[in-house]
């Protein structure tokens, strides 16, 4: 999708922000841990190559999701380790070599089918990712682990780390947490040899269960400002939201009561009202649900009133504001703020959602 910079609509990233809560998480962490910032998905929507520049000096590595993401951040000039987190198609196992691009291994079917291509592998690294009870990818037993280690290293492959994942670290309840944990520990007393790196943490491992950092933390979430358990637990300390949405009136209008605003007319004025547009839609991420939600003018909580467009929305305005005035849809504005949380909430969805789907239209812009 092609951004739009001359749309007054803009994301506005606060890269001060991402290094205060970097530095607020891992300052809590044992002395040595190793940072990974996670930075999949466009660095949740904050722009990955930006964010990555200007924390690079304060983290270890960088996670990305696939291949293309860890190309885009080397072809950028990025030089720390990249780990891709997800499973790698055999064809661009060579592009990792080329690149120096560490990969995930999450199955002996996938050695053993790497393996049969007869690729020269000298010099891959890797980590082995093991499936404690996420059930997404990994091994599951210390067995095949050993096998694969094995297979990979008589080929060079340098086998680094190892790593699993939590389901529900961000939750209240820990039993299945403390239950994946167990599956974790005991898997790896079960092997012969453990790789030097040994990781376990996400944003919400490393916030409330601090004791399983082991050796390196991937933080993603809470970097960005956000809680990731939404509001289900405090962060027992400050953090700050480094994205907000902002975009500006672009038509202001006084409506007749019982006009019809938006398709489907599913709103209509019961007064004489000001209706203010705003240019972004649910091509923006701004989805049709958000109908009934607010934005702040002027320091002032307005509705969205009538369906979300594709490319416009409505809102209800207290009076006539002149065309340009800013209107804030994530972030501060005057004395009152809307929480990337509260927007989930309402859309019945986790914070990460709501940052991930705004789209490349909107421009990302950076302060300092
Ligand atoms: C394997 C893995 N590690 C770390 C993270 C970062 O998680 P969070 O954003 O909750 O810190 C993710 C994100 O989904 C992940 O898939």
């Amino acid at each position: 999708m092609k951004t739009s910079p001359h749309r007054p609509t803009k994301a506005v990233i606060s890269l001060e922000a991402v290094v205060y809560n970097i530095e607020q998480v891992a300052s809590r962490l044992p002395e040595g841990t190793l940072r990974m910032a996670v930075v999949k998905a466009n660095a949740y929507g904050h722009g990955a190559v930006a964010v990555s520049h200007y924390i690079q000096g304060i983290v270890d590595a960088f996670g990305v999701s696939n291949i293309d993401e860890a190309l885009e951040l080397r072809e950028s000039g990025i030089t720390k380790d990249i780990l891709v987190l997800g499973v790698t198609a055999y064809a661009a196992v060579s592009l990792a070599l080329e690149h120096d691009i560490c990969l995930t291994v999450a199955s002996l079917d996938w050695v053993q089918e790497l393996l049969s291509l007869g690729l020269n592998l000298e010099g891959l690294r890797v980590h082995l990712k093991v499936d404690s009870g996420m059930g997404r990818i990994g091994f599951r037993s210390a067995t095949g682990i050993q096998e694969a280690q094995q297979a990979l290293r008589a080929q060079g492959v340098e086998v680094e780390g190892i790593f699993t994942h939590f389901a529900t670290a961000d939750e209240v309840d820990t039993s299945y947490f403390v239950e994946q944990e167990q599956r974790f520990a005991n898997l790896l007393e079960e092997l012969e040899e453990v790789p030097a790196l040994v990781h376990a943490s996400n944003s919400a491992t490393s916030i409330w269960h601090p004791e399983t950092v082991l050796n390196m933390v991937r933080l993603g979430n809470v970097i960005y400002g956000m809680n990731p358990s939404g509001l289900a637990l405090d962060i027992p300390f400050e953090i700050k939201a480094a994205l907000s949405l902002e975009s500006e009136l672009v038509h202001v209008k006084k409506i007749a009561s019982q006009q019809g605003v938006g398709y489907g007319k599913t709103y209509v004025s019961q007064e004489e009202e000001y209706i203010g547009t705003l240019p972004l839609g649910y091509a923006d991420g701004w989805t049709r649900d958000m109908q009934d939600f607010e934005v702040l003018v002027d320091g002032v909580f307005c509705p969205i009133v009538g369906r979300v467009s594709m490319d416009q929305l409505t809102i209800r305005l207290p009076k006539a504001y002149p065309l340009g005035t800013k209107v804030t849809l994530i972030g501060s504005n005057g004395q009152e703020r809307i929480d990337v949380t509260q927007v989930a909430e309402y859309r019945g969805t986790i914070n990460y959602e709501v940052v991930c789907l705004l789209s490349d239209r909107i421009p990302r812009v950076y302060r300092k």
